[in-house]
């Protein structure tokens, strides 16, 4: 009988104890709350402030240190970060063509190093927000997403226009929808990843291999829709690309809650350690492979893991014209001196196979181009490493034959 009270006794206090701490988080997260919504300025409040939001950062700089130090009794310091000019919604810091011409950057347009970053100089720099455009509503959420986003918040219709043969988006009411479709899978893109997955014969025609392919690099990705149907594999695809005459393609990528990011294949290495990657995937991408003694393929073996899977879908992989022969039979001879295998050819698509380990590399005369990088290269750097034309081999300690 006593044992059974003290049960119910310590069962009692158990549940007033767990009462107690509900109603105590309950009003934590209430503090917070009030806390962070008083902390946002509402879009009204931040644009009728009378401050030219651009030159307002001068005005800014004399009580910033005051503004810092009462930032403890003040949780609204954030209220003070001007929001930008309205034209300034497509604002891209490091990457932004205006500030190219303003200042007359010498770039070399062949290597695309206007596509690359350059950050300007500290007073040319905007201290705003930058806003969203006017009639910006909540992004569509995933996975709905994938086909369909709001078209206020990308106001660049121009793409969908231009690309509507190609079944890559189409302008609808309200939204813009994606088909699902790509310059290369007019039959989507989920009959493509099925087949690429059919010519590597992986069980079930499922690219993800059993978890042997977790990470891809999808270079001149489009809205990157490749991307987009991987996700529900278990794979998740960084899909890149310029932000170039196509306006901006990444944007519909971010908006449909793909992984996406702007950059290029120009002069620096991507900002990837080496071995990140077990797929890298070009469908009409569009890029001079062949040039600077191969460097841009160099950069994608860098950051193949062993064994890891270039997929090609371009013509120079599959026309018979003289010219896209040419450049096939040049790709294919560079990349056998670099120890790639091609490890099926159909269809519109060649699938190369990087080395599992140095011995190939070691087995090349030893003039032969490539060249292996110099052992003082770190192949993990990446924040403005210039490439080189060398391969990365693996070390010699986790990878002795
Ligand atoms: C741009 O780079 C290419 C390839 O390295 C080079 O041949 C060319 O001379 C460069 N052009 C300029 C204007 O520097």
């Amino acid at each position: 009988m006593k044992m059974k009270n003290e049960v119910t006794y310590s069962r009692r206090l158990l549940k007033y104890l767990m009462v107690g701490l509900l109603v105590l988080l309950g009003l934590v997260c209430l503090y917070y709350g009030t806390l962070l919504s008083s902390g946002l300025p509402s879009a009204d409040e931040s644009f009728d402030d009378g401050v030219d939001p651009v030159t307002g950062r001068y005005v800014l700089k004399k009580d910033f240190d005051e503004l810092f130090d009462d930032e403890e009794h003040n949780p609204e310091v954030l209220k003070s970060i001007p929001v930008c000019d309205l034209r300034y919604s497509e604002l891209i810091p490091c990457l932004d063509r205006n500030l190219i011409y303003q200042t007359k950057l010498k770039l070399n347009l062949s290597l695309m190093e206007h596509y690359e970053r350059h950050c300007p100089h500290q007073d040319r720099r905007y201290n705003c927000l930058i806003p969203p455009p006017i009639g910006y509503k909540i992004p569509i959420r995933w996975p709905a997403s994938r086909d369909q986003v709001w078209k206020a918040n990308i106001p660049h219709t121009h793409l969908a226009k231009e690309k509507s043969d190609q079944n890559w988006m189409i302008v609808d009411g309200d939204k813009i929808k994606f088909p699902g479709g790509g310059t290369h899978f007019h039959d989507g893109a989920d009959k493509y990843i099925m087949a690429i997955a059919g010519m590597l014969k992986f069980p079930g025609e499922r690219l993800s291999n059993g978890g042997h392919i977790r990470n891809v690099l999808d270079v001149g990705c489009g809205v990157a829709s490749f991307g987009a149907y991987l996700l529900p594999l278990n794979i998740i695809a960084m899909s890149l690309a310029p932000n170039d005459v196509h306006e901006n393609q990444i944007q519909f990528a971010l908006e449909r809650g793909i992984p996406a990011t702007l950059g290029v294949l120009g002069t620096k290495r991507l900002q990837y350690p080496s071995r990140s990657f077990e797929l890298v995937h070009c469908s009409r991408c569009r890029i001079d492979w062949l040039q600077r003694d191969g460097i841009l393929l160099l950069e994608l073996d860098r950051l193949l893991r062993p064994g890891g899977y270039f997929v090609y879908s371009s013509p120079e992989a599959y026309s018979h014209d003289a010219e896209n022969r040419k450049i096939w039979s040049s790709m294919y001879d560079l990349l056998r001196r670099m120890c790639w295998r091609v490890v099926v050819r159909r269809d519109q698509t060649v699938i190369w196979a990087k080395p599992l380990s140095n011995s190939c590399y070691m087995k090349r005369t030893p003039e032969t181009l490539p060249l292996l990088c110099s052992s003082h290269d770190d192949p993990d750097a990446t924040w403005n490493v210039i490439m080189k034309a060398c391969i990365t081999p693996y070390s010699a300690s986790m990878y002795p034959f």
